[in-house]
């Protein structure tokens, strides 16, 4: 689980972010919305970065992150054929329906996981429609693997490309059976749980701050739908049926 991985690409693909190409000694095998846990070798810094696995491009694993602080700031200087010290893939990633229709929702860098489900959804023979939103154009990422979904829509916040406003006003209804893959902002997903309350197969993947990443710190807990229930977002997510979560 745990492997030293050499950096191939660490560069600014659009405002503010970056795509990290990672190679280790031996494949490593995932689902999308696994993620990976990374060493920030900066003093102060005690805590891993969580990041999930965007898709892979042959032996490579490819994250796709967004500037926030200090960790991802360290993350966005190091150089190629610098090593990475990685824990993964960690938790449970979405799982893909055969044969039949998907609704993708990602807000921001929360697309990220969903690329490469898009791929995988395409190989079990499911049809993908693709809603995601920014901020504004210039932090549109990886707009040719947007465009690998059958049905894409784009919007903008600031109406800079495509349409503007929140993604989810631009979202029709969905047939209850239809699967919903989601990633985003806390609130964006508690929104879509909102909308779609009577969905059995709503998937949602919880990017919330995390500890030690693999359950041992009790530092990520969510609320089951029980009363006196609770999830570990690290080690039972961060893919959630929105059915097994409370998530106010
Ligand atoms: C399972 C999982 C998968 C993730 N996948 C990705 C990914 O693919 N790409 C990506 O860019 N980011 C992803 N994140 C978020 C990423 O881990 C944080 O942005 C990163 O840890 C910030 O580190 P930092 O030291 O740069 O920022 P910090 O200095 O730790 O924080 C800077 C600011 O960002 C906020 N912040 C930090 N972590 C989070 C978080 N997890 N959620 C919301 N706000 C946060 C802080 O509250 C603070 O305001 C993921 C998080 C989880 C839990
Ligand atoms: S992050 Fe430590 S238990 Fe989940």
């Amino acid at each position: 689980m745990k492997h030293t991985m050499r950096i191939c690409e660490n560069k600014e693909i659009a405002a503010d972010i970056y795509r990290l190409s990672l190679e280790g000694n031996e494949k490593i095998t995932y689902q999308p919305g696994q993620f990976i846990n990374i060493r920030i070798n900066e003093a102060g810094l005690f805590l891993r970065r969580p990041f999930s696995i965007s898709y892979h491009q042959g032996s490579q694993l490819i994250i796709l992150y967004k500037l926030e602080g200090k960790g991802t700031d360290w993350l966005s200087k190091q150089a190629v054929n610098q090593s990475l010290d990685i824990l993964g893939p960690l938790g449970h990633g979405f799982k893909p329906i055969q044969n039949g229709q998907a609704v993708l929702i990602g807000g921001g860098i929360g697309i990220a996981p969903l690329l490469g489900l898009i791929e995988e959804l395409h190989r079990q023979n499911t049809t993908v429609h693709l809603y995601a939103g920014y901020q504004s154009q210039p932090m549109i990422y990886e707009s040719h693997r947007l465009e690998s979904a059958d049905q894409l829509t784009l919007e903008t916040m600031d109406g800079s490309t495509a349409n503007r406003g929140s993604i989810l006003s631009w979202l029709p209804d969905i047939d209850v059976n239809t699967a919903i893959y989601s990633c985003g902002p806390r609130g964006f997903l508690r929104a879509l749980m909102d909308r779609f309350p009577d969905h059995h197969n709503l998937y949602v993947s919880l990017e919330e701050r995390m500890g030690c990443g693999v359950g041992l710190c009790y530092g990520c807990t969510c609320h089951g739908r029980e009363a006196d229930e609770s999830r570990l977002i690290c080690t039972d997510g961060p893919v959630f049926n929105a059915k097994e979560i409370n998530y106010d």
